[in-house]
């Protein structure tokens, strides 16, 4: 059954795509990363429970921790099945299998380029080794997956010889990699129609972004028949990286109507996860799951997406679907809906007048450049509406850091909660972390740091620091706020002081 709307779907399409993701594996051969091997087991685990079909968990001929990490995933007892990559030679092989993965995947470049620059064999010999090497797969397990490498730039009348080499000799699933990502949808539609009507065997497919073509590569070899996509989340790999696992079911889901088994609502949990175990940031413009994905800040946007989300937004895809969540953003493009619609969020209801006073000041702070946050826009109307200000929750008293080279970043702080003096100590990386961590234990709601920017506002060593934050609690609810001062320590505290009372005075005015 096709769900969502359907623009266009080729009728060699499949009525269900599978995933196959290479995070561990392409993924990890990003310039930069290295995944702990907990890392790895906790990817996997993540990538089986959200549906993925299988797991390409790495290269075990490449390196003893290599081998030990596919090893131990493979004995995970995953849903998903595990495949370990080998190059076309017996012993990396005998590698995966020793490993027990439920599928071996075998490769051998066969574009002139590579097999002369690389291998240094002949086309005939590439024919004779891949016949080989797939045959003793299948000896030894009932599956067998054979990659091409380099199959856009090969000759395709030769690259369909080799394919059907590779499935004579017992290949379950022959996989097209555009391994430098310089094919185009409408060639890769043809390549992948040729291929299959010349095979009998499932057709995948692994797409570079080198051209920033990778995620519309793969959907043109769904159209045309490809049963299976290699993605990796947040779209990491080889140089420009993989085809990003989000932004590929979500297409094959909402746009063509497809279904891929993936548990949607749990994309944005997984590309955090990847994201702070690579180290690589995803950025707030990244479809689906960068922050601006369902983010509004223009008078005209929000004023339609308040009225009704699908005016600016696709519709069929909706932040919810994704685990994301739709934010109205301050900046100097905002309009007087959105911020009524911010404040009314916090019961706050100021007059017509009131209104465009606050617009007025929040457009001037945008307009020099200065981000205006949450708290600030609370702040701007209270004065505004002339509104006592509250008591806060927590008040700082005192903060003290120790740092050193030689000695761990220690802080301890003391602060009325509520008018009760309490006093907490932490350490940290440093003498902001030990700070942040030692004022989060004393929120009493559970939060985290989302985000953390700090800017000098002068220059020289006795510039005034700003510092932005962002705080989630558990809900996925943000709430930003700042602080300034010369002491970058101190600054960073008391702005996440603020957010905490923020966060505490919104709540308490929803109970
Ligand atoms: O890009 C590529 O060709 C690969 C193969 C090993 C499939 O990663
Ligand atoms: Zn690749």
């Amino acid at each position: 059954m096709l769900r969502g709307i359907v623009f266009f779907v080729d009728s060699h399409a499949r009525s269900k795509i599978t995933v196959f993701d290479t995070t561990l594996r392409d993924g990890e051969q990003t310039p930069g990363i290295s995944f702990t091997f907990d890392q790895k087991i906790e990817i996997a685990r993540q990538l089986s429970s959200i549906g993925v079909h299988c797991i390409e968990a790495g290269f075990p001929a490449s390196s003893r921790t290599e081998y030990d990490a596919v090893k131990a995933i493979a004995g995970m007892g995953l849903e998903a099945k595990v495949c370990g990559l080998a190059r076309s030679r017996k012993e990396d092989v005998d590698a995966c299998l020793e490993c027990g993965v439920g599928l071996v995947h075998v490769f051998i470049p066969t574009s002139d380029v590579q097999r002369i620059h690389t291998i240094n064999k002949s086309r005939e010999e590439v024919l004779a080794i891949t016949q080989e090497i797939v045959s003793y797969v299948r000896d030894h397990s009932p599956e067998c997956m054979f990659s091409a490498m380099d199959a856009t730039r090969t000759d395709w009348d030769y690259l369909v010889e080799v394919f059907q080499t590779a499935a004579s000799a017992g290949a379950t699933i022959l996989n097209v990699p555009d391994t430098v990502g310089v094919i185009t949808p409408s060639a890769m539609k043809v390549l992948i129609r040729r291929v299959a009507s010349s095979v009998d065997a499932a057709i995948d497919v692994h797409c570079h972004n080198d051209f920033g073509l990778a995620v519309a590569n793969t959907l043109a070899a769904v159209e045309s028949g490809a049963s299976q996509v290699q993605v990796t989340i947040n779209g990491l790999g080889e140089r420009a990286g993989n085809a990003d696992l989000a932004q590929t079911v979500m297409a094959v889901e909402s746009i063509y109507g497809i279904s891929t088994g993936i548990k949607k609502e749990r994309l944005v949990e997984t590309s955090r996860l990847v994201s702070r175990y690579s180290g690589i940031a995803v950025l707030p413009t990244q479809p689906i799951v960068g922050d601006n994905a369902f983010a509004h800040e223009s008078g005209i946007h929000s004023h339609g997406v308040i009225a009704c989300s699908s005016t600016f937004e696709p519709g069929i895809m909706t932040p919810e679907m994704v685990g994301h969540r739709r934010r109205l953003t301050l900046g100097k493009h905002v309009g007087r809906h959105a911020v009524r619609q911010m404040l009314k969020d916090v019961h706050l209801a100021p007059t017509d007048l009131q209104l465009d006073h606050i617009v007025e000041k929040v457009k001037y702070i945008a307009g020099k450049g200065k981000r205006v946050t949450d708290g600030d826009l609370y702040e701007i109307a209270g004065s505004v509406m002339g509104i006592e200000h509250e008591t806060q929750m927590i008040v700082l008293e005192d903060l003290a850091v120790m740092t050193g080279n030689h000695i761990i970043p220690t802080a301890s702080v003391r602060a009325r909660i509520e008018g009760q003096e309490h006093t907490f100590a932490c350490t940290g990386n440093g003498p902001v972390d030990a700070a942040i961590k030692a004022i989060l234990k004393l929120a009493p709601e559970r939060v985290h740091l989302k985000e953390f920017h700090i800017e000098a506002v002068s220059g020289g060593s006795d510039a005034i620091g700003h510092v932005n934050i962002s705080v989630e609690d558990e809900k996925g609810c943000t709430f930003d706020a700042s602080a300034s001062g010369d002491d970058v320590v101190l600054a960073s505290a008391e702005a996440m002081v603020n957010a905490i009372n923020l966060l505490h005075r919104i709540r308490g005015k929803d109970q």
